[in-house]
């Protein structure tokens, strides 16, 4: 792997891209401090320049390299979980680049637990900027392979550190503005973050909570991960209730489309036997891990439709929960 952190350091150095393995999803990665090679990402993913990339770095302690003004919280969450799957919004330290933060104030921080990642991040001495390695609006690739087969020759070079022990995105909370605000339920679990910070924490992607105040942006979708439709498979994925499930699958198979129902946990009964059932795991963890390799495998094995059995609507399952409507968001309207 040396020979290869090796090549991959030479790519960001001369301003190309290079796709990483973290502990959540794959990230296409470009030096933070180049606006020429991060504006290659934008380009890359197909996404909106005004949408933020997050900067990876390599510790806490290049914290004040990125932002200023960092409260004390940020701190303490920092050195709490980080390196791990959660993501800080501060306030830019004034060198970042527009390119980076969309033109916002502020800025997105993580510090990713994989050691393929560590080692680029300490070979390379400073932030590397990454969103998830996939095309926008797109589903996340947890493989070196999804990432091949949605980027392949565009990016400059992929590093294979196997399967994402995750599966799911970081977490996103904002300390830009005072009182913390999540921003996108993830890999580190909220009542984690409730427990280091003693507090409860208010969800930004409701529209009646106060959380609006403190971060201004939410009102605007300048954080991409919080549109309604996003992490999307093309085939139309919709859904149900396990019992309203069985009445979709056999209508949508007697109008001879070609159906897949998504169970939690073991089969359903009363779907009928041609009719194929993917059992997903019933644990909120294993599923988030396993549920972009499913799709990403049964968005290529030609269904029409992706019937979903939906989770249990308890805090353990958010950040499933968010991906899952964000993604069957299309078919909803
Ligand atoms: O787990 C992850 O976070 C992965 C890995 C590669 O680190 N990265 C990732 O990046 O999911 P991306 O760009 O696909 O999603 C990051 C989200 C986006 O929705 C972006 O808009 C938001 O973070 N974001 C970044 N900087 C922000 C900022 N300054 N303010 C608000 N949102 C921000
Ligand atoms: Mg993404």
């Amino acid at each position: 792997m040396q020979a290869k952190i090796e090549a991959a350091l030479t790519v960001l150095q001369s301003g190309g891209t290079v796709a990483f393995p973290t502990e959540t999803v794959y990230g296409l990665g470009a030096d933070a401090s180049n606006p020429l090679a991060v504006r290659q990402i934008f380009k890359i993913k197909g996404r909106p320049v005004d949408h933020p990339l997050i900067v990876h770095i390599e510790n806490a302690g290049q914290l004040d390299q990125w932002a200023r003004d960092i409260p004390d919280q940020a701190h303490l969450l920092a050195e709490t979980f980080w390196p791990g799957a959660l993501t800080l919004i501060l306030q830019r330290h004034p060198h970042v680049l527009n390119e980076i933060t969309g033109g916002q104030d502020t800025v997105g921080l993580r510090s990713p637990d994989h050691p393929v990642a560590a080692a680029l991040l300490h070979a390379f001495g400073s932030g590397i900027a990454a969103p998830s390695a996939n095309r926008f609006g797109r589903i996340s690739p947890t493989t070196a392979q999804h990432v091949r087969d949605e980027l392949g020759q565009q990016v400059g070079l992929i590093l294979d550190g196997g399967a994402c022990r995750i599966g799911l995105e970081s977490t996103i909370l904002s300390l830009a503005y005072g009182k913390p605000v999540l921003l996108r339920p993830g890999g580190i679990a909220v009542e984690a973050l409730e427990a280091t910070l003693k507090m409860k924490l208010s969800f930004a992607q409701n529209k009646n909570s106060t959380a609006q105040q403190y971060c201004p942006l939410v009102g605007q979708i300048r954080t991409s991960g919080m549109m309604a439709a996003h992490y999307a498979p093309v085939t139309p994925m919709e859904l149900h209730s396990a019992e309203h499930i069985v009445q979709r699958a056999q209508h949508l198979t007697a109008l001879k489309y070609k159906v897949v129902v998504l169970t939690l946990g073991r089969k359903i009964a009363g779907i009928e036997q041609n009719i194929r059932q993917h059992t997903m795991p019933a644990q909120a963890e294993q599923y988030g891990h396993d549920l972009y390799a499913a799709l990403h495998s049964l968005d290529q094995a030609g269904y029409d439709y992706l019937l979903l059995e939906s989770p249990p609507t308890t805090r353990t399952w958010l950040a499933v929960n968010d991906r899952l409507q964000r993604a069957a968001y299309s078919t909803q309207k």
